[in-house]
């Protein structure tokens, strides 16, 4: 239905336009009283076999949201209703900003990719806290990033200013410091500044809320030692987990026609490189901290490739764009499927299955 009605005149539009035209159905959608338990009753009934339960959280399903589509956190029930079991929101700065001119997100349909400078475009903390009140049906995580014009050596305050005005709305906390469109960003990931960065947040956080999950999200752009030092520096700050990875700057192999626009690349041409990463994050980590696998995941053998290397959880963003509505239910359905097929019981048994000794 979507590959043959609904993409074609998305596609029609320009990128950013279909983005905000689905967006706003979505929030719509979302505020009929009715039509998400109806959708929810389709689409969002995982198999027992996905349930895990982590930082004390309930997930119904290892499939989550990435950060990015929901921004301002407007259509959280009816992310939730197609079967994600965890929906991240976001990235949200304290004070509400423009983000970078358009057009800033561009299609490459031959790549399965997408290009975006968005650079942060979202309506602040006090916004989103405001977005926020009120019940859920999963777990929502909000993530975290500075305003384009605070310095690197303010952009502690901005990510504590957030957690304090979201801390009673959030389930969760991603701090940060990977999108390749917020100039000097990606520095704060080098293993120091992430240690001190990590240390603030998660007193704020601890201080408010103990128990709510603090995690990192890291660029797949780094040099090898670097991003071993900068896990070792995250874990060794106490992070609940990591977040690998987010978009990239490579533009190796592609073939869509906006190939050099600047900007972060997400979708398949990602998939090889935020496993491998994923893989490494695990081994760095000995399986003792729980890791979001997220980068081209398109399909149920995607999301399970990624898990058997050692993610907890898995999210999509680009997929949603080319394949539709529909795609968390028939990925949660695939991965079930997969699961009787090597014989476990639990989502949880095949998590790092591919790299244990
Ligand atoms: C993103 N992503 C992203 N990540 C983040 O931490 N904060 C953000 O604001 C955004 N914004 C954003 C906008 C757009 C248009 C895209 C396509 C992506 C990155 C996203 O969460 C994810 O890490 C990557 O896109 C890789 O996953 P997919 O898209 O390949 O499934």
């Amino acid at each position: 239905m979507y590959a043959r009605f609904a993409r074609p005149l998305l596609f029609r539009l320009e990128a950013e336009r279909a983005h905000h035209l689905a967006l706003g159905g979505a929030a719509l959608a979302g505020r009929l009283p009715g039509l998400t338990a109806l959708i929810a009753g389709q689409l969002a009934r995982p198999d027992p076999s996905l349930m895990q339960t982590l930082w004390g959280q309930r997930l119904s399903s290892p499939l989550g949201l990435a950060a990015g589509l929901d921004k301002n956190a407007e259509a959280v029930p009816v992310f939730t209703a197609l079967g994600f079991g965890f929906v991240e929101v976001g990235t949200v700065t304290p004070r509400p900003q423009p983000g970078n001119p358009q057009p800033r997100l561009f299609r490459l349909p031959e790549d399965a990719a997408l290009i975006n400078r968005m650079g942060f475009n979202n309506a602040g903390a006090d916004h989103m806290a405001r977005a926020l009140h009120g019940g859920r049906h999963a777990p929502v995580w909000v993530n975290l990033g500075k305003n384009k014009q605070t310095p690197n050596e303010q952009a502690a305050e901005d990510y504590l200013q957030s957690v304090r005005l979201l801390a009673a709305y959030a389930d969760g906390f991603v701090i940060n410091v990977s999108s390749p469109n917020t100039p000097g960003l990606r520095s704060l990931q080098a293993a120091d500044e992430l240690a001190e960065l990590v240390g603030a947040v998660l007193s704020e956080v601890r201080a408010r809320r103990p128990a709510l999950p603090v995690l990192v999200k890291l660029s797949p752009d780094m040099q090898e030692a670097d991003f071993a030092a900068s896990v070792d520096a995250a874990a060794a700050a106490g992070v609940s987990g990591l977040i690998v990875s987010n978009t990239t700057l490579s533009r190796e192999g592609l073939r869509g026609v906006r190939r050099a626009e600047a900007g972060g690349l997400s979708g398949r041409p990602l998939e090889a490189r935020s496993t491998a990463l994923i893989a490494q994050s695990y081994r760095l980590t000995a399986g003792k901290l729980p890791i979001v696998g997220v980068g081209g995941v398109s399909s149920a053998q995607d999301a399970y490739r990624k898990i058997r290397v050692g993610a907890s959880l898995v999210e999509l963003y680009t997929a949603l764009i080319y394949a539709g509505p529909t795609l968390p239910a028939r990925i949660n359905a695939g991965l079930a499927g997969l699961l009787r097929r090597d014989g476990l019981t639990q989502v949880g048994e095949a998590v790092g299955a591919d790299v244990r000794d």
